[in-house]
């Protein structure tokens, strides 16, 4: 049974059923084209059938690896950035806790970000948090040069060997980078730490059911193998290529004709603190693979009802260029009943004795209402519960939608041309050895 169900009835005020039919055949297209690996950028669609090929043997390295950390570790350090980072996030808050590090119980370790930041503050200050606990580090770079992870795993590996000497730190730490190629793969060659492999075929935002998401996954304590075969299930769910079959294809559609009408932005809302990651994550996997050649939804998000009392004036009242996507979790892992007082002096007489879970999705229908009267539209992802199965669909089911509505737009939804520019200008500033000419340039632009 499908753990998520997609739900476009908020659109009612804004899409006639026909529009829906008239994009049917160029969905269908773009579909074929993603499933049959004839587009552009298809050397990275390998995510399409990655869950399903995997096996007790291609896996066990994770499981080896996740469980030598539980044994010897308290914490793991995992250190990544972009597509090396926010998927493992996004599944530890979403099945686990944002306080899981605070929760954490059993073999679990807790698990804490770094190297997806500049910051010496956050470094130091994670650095304090470890204190005296035993930990290790798990460094994800595909192609191992990228500043912000290289950087942090510098300080780490320096902790790592004044905390368990030379070889002792060599145990410690586990890459996670690319099979042949790269920086991070000569080092850990060279020094012997133990690999895992991102894979060729798939780019960093859709490399979370891989070795990038799975092991920090796995050492916190998340049943990876429910969360592939969840997203194995849902590569049979969502292979349909008509749309109203595939409510991966439709979400695209809808997308596509609301950006036609001049939405062309999207929030990704929820009501769970626990998804605030869910929305980083999706956020990359949206405008690094569709915001290209001047086009693209741009892809936002809103955490509710937290920022209902900051966004939402702009939500109900500026600019209508807005639609919204609200994932909804439609079992919650826990409820709490509104303690009764019997007293009205703070005006909740009326909600005593209430579920909290009941009152949470009742505000997210009000809200749903009154963003459409306010001329938001609104598509809902209903997930059923936030657990493996849950996760492993939501994963697919968006990576999917992204994917056709890429080649919607007639972009090539694989590659990300547009983040070398600022590196080009960091680099050059910082006078990085093969920057030189540029370095004159951006000085120059500086001084002037
Ligand atoms: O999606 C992407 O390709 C990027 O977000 C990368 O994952 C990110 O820049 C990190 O790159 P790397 O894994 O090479 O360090």
């Amino acid at each position: 049974m499908a753990a998520i169900k997609f739900d476009s009835s908020g659109l009612k005020n804004f899409v006639k059923d026909n529009e829906l039919d008239e994009i049917k055949d160029q969905v269908r297209f773009a579909h074929q084209t993603l499933v049959q690996k004839s587009g552009a950028g298809a050397d990275f669609t390998d995510w399409v059938n990655w869950a399903s090929i995997q096996t007790e043997a291609t896996l066990a390295p994770i499981h080896q690896a996740a469980e030598k950390i539980q044994a010897n570790s308290k914490v793991l350090v995992v250190i990544g950035i972009g597509g090396s980072y926010l998927g493992a996030r996004m599944a530890i808050d979403f099945v686990k806790s944002p306080w899981h590090n605070e929760l954490v119980a059993g073999k679990a370790v807790k698990v804490y970000f770094a190297g997806n930041a500049m910051s010496p503050m956050a470094l130091d200050q994670l650095d304090q948090v470890i204190g005296d606990q035993d930990f290790s580090v798990n460094v994800i770079s595909k192609s191992g040069t990228t500043t912000e992870p290289a950087v942090a795993f510098r300080f780490f590996k320096q902790r790592l060997v004044a905390k368990y000497g030379e070889e002792g730190a060599k145990e410690r730490i586990v890459a996670t980078t690319d099979a042949k190629r790269g920086a991070l793969k000569s080092e850990a060659e060279a020094e012997g730490y133990q690999t895992l492999t991102i894979p060729d075929g798939i780019g960093g935002r859709f490399s979370v059911l891989s070795a990038v998401g799975l092991l920090p996954m796995a050492a916190a304590g998340i049943d990876i193998d429910q969360v592939l075969a969840a997203a194995a299930t849902a590569e049979k769910t969502y292979s349909s290529d008509d749309l109203y079959e595939n409510p991966a294809l439709a979400y695209a559609a809808y997308r596509r004709i609301l950006y036609d009408k001049g939405y062309t932005t999207e929030i990704l809302a929820n009501w769970e603190p626990s998804l605030q990651y869910l929305s980083e994550w999706w956020k990359q996997l949206m405008g690094e693979s569709e915001g290209k050649n001047q086009k693209g939804i741009y892809p936002s998000s809103a955490n509710y009802s937290t920022d209902l009392h900051s966004l939402g004036q702009y939500i109900q009242e500026g600019r209508r260029d807005l639609f919204e996507t609200v994932v909804r979790v439609d079992h919650s892992k826990h409820d709490l009943t509104i303690p009764k007082t019997g007293s009205n002096e703070d005006g909740l007489l009326y909600l005593e004795g209430k579920s909290l879970e009941e009152v949470n999705k009742t505000a997210a229908t009000g809200v749903v209402l009154a963003h459409v009267d306010g001329g938001v539209p609104n598509l809902a992802v209903h997930v059923d519960r936030q657990d493996e199965a849950g996760l492993g669909e939501l994963i697919y089911f968006f990576e999917m939608a992204v994917g056709v509505s890429g080649y919607l737009f007639n972009i090539n939804p694989f590659n990300q041309p547009g983040v070398e520019a600022y590196k080009t200008a960091m680099f050059a500033l910082l006078d990085k050895p093969g920057y030189e000419e540029q370095s004159k340039v951006y000085h120059e632009r500086l001084n002037d």
